[in-house]
């Protein structure tokens, strides 16, 4: 099988590419990546030489070589290319509309002109909203972010195009993802970083908000079962059922890290900040799907990764990131 993986360089995208080469043999992967600040090559050095993956730079909202790559024997596509962070978002959602919607236009557009077998859309949680309630499939979006509004309007594309083109379509939300390679703007790896470098861990507002978590390898596994999977829905909730405060979340990392609590540092609330986010995923595991990573094993590898890799995430820490920074965290 060809598979056109797009966001392939960050950080779902590459577990992805890692895990379909290193499990599927007779396939191959085509990376179409535009390296933003998020995209790294770092993250596939493993892969970089196997004569089954090639990586092609470039934006997805560039048609002419969305359409070229398409065009070429590809069965599936894969779409994990996104601007991806709600606080950038806040601070310019421009890139958001682009990529995410526009972006996934043009996929679209490729997926029917060229007959693809299936196009998988990487979503999220966040187009439903915050809520007091686990979200089905069917939810009602209620997106509170311009990323998670652009999210949503990519995904209404696509419902759009699988009635109307009967085009092969299936979108899925997970939950938060964490694990190794994961850009030190989100929560986890942000938190590890700085406590690795001995600065305070930024928490919004009272710390109360929930996420669900789960581990970016088992997200892996799952869309490969939806890449292959004969009969699938035309939507799957992806989640673990571990949800967790961000305090209680960053009190698990202090003590991996032999911190003490003066490691916390509240700072200004996030806009428009969404309380919890919490999926009902029994659909997925109807077709089989479990996650394998419990929560707290998977911080503990994802902490000693972090220990293990800082030369992967030293040189992230600097330049446009530091701007960024200044801007995002300021201090009740
Ligand atoms: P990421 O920010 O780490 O990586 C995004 C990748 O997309 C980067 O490699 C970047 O270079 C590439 N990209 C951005 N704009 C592009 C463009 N115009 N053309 C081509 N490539 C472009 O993101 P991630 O955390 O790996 O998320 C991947 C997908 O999963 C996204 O669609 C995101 O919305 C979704 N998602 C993420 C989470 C999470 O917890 N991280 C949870 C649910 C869903
Ligand atoms: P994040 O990792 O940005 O993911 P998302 O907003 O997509 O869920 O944030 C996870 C949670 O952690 C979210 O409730 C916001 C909060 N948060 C902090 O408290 N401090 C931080 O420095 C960051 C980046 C996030």
């Amino acid at each position: 099988m060809k598979i056109l993986v797009t966001g392939g360089a960050g950080f779902m995208g590459s577990a992805f590419v890692r895990h379909v080469l290193a499990n599927h043999p007779e396939d191959l992967i085509v990376n179409l990546d535009k390296l933003t600040y998020a995209g790294n090559l770092d993250n596939l050095k493993e892969v970089e030489k196997n004569d089954r993956y090639k990586f092609v730079k470039g934006d997805i909202t560039d048609e002419p070589i969305v359409s070229k790559l398409a065009a070429d024997q590809v069965d599936v596509i894969v779409n994990f290319a996104a601007e991806t962070h709600v606080d950038r978002s806040i601070l310019n959602p421009r890139d958001f509309i682009m990529t995410d919607i526009v972006g996934t236009y043009n996929l679209l557009e490729a997926t029917k002109k060229y007959k693809i077998a299936r196009y998988i859309q990487i979503s999220t949680d966040e187009v439903f909203g915050s809520t007091p309630k686990k979200f089905i499939e069917e939810s009602k979006f209620d997106p509170s972010s311009p990323y998670s509004a652009s999210k949503a309007g990519a995904d209404l594309l696509c419902s759009a195009y699988t009635k109307t083109y009967q085009l092969p379509i299936v979108v899925t939300h997970a939950c938060n993802n964490y694990g190794p390679y994961h850009y030190p703007e989100k929560l986890i790896p942000l938190a590890i970083t700085n406590l690795l470098e001995n600065k305070k861990v930024p928490v919004y507002g009272d710390g109360k908000q929930v996420r669900e978590w789960l581990y970016v390898d088992d997200h892996a596994r799952a869309i490969d079962m939806l890449v292959r999977k004969e009969d699938v829905d035309s939507v799957y909730n992806i989640g673990t059922g571990e949800e967790l405060a961000n305090l209680d979340l960053v009190k698990r990392l202090l003590q991996l890290l032999n911190k003490d609590e003066s490691y916390i540092e509240f700072v200004k609330d996030r806009p428009a900040h969404d309380q919890r986010y919490a999926l009902d995923s029994s659909r997925l595991r109807e077709v089989g799907f479990k996650p394998k990573i419990k929560l707290d094993d998977g911080l503990a590898k994802t902490v000693k990764w972090f220990q293990d890799s800082r030369w992967w995430w030293d040189k992230l820490k600097s330049g446009e990131y530091l701007e960024y920074y200044k801007k995002q965290y300021q201090s009740k």
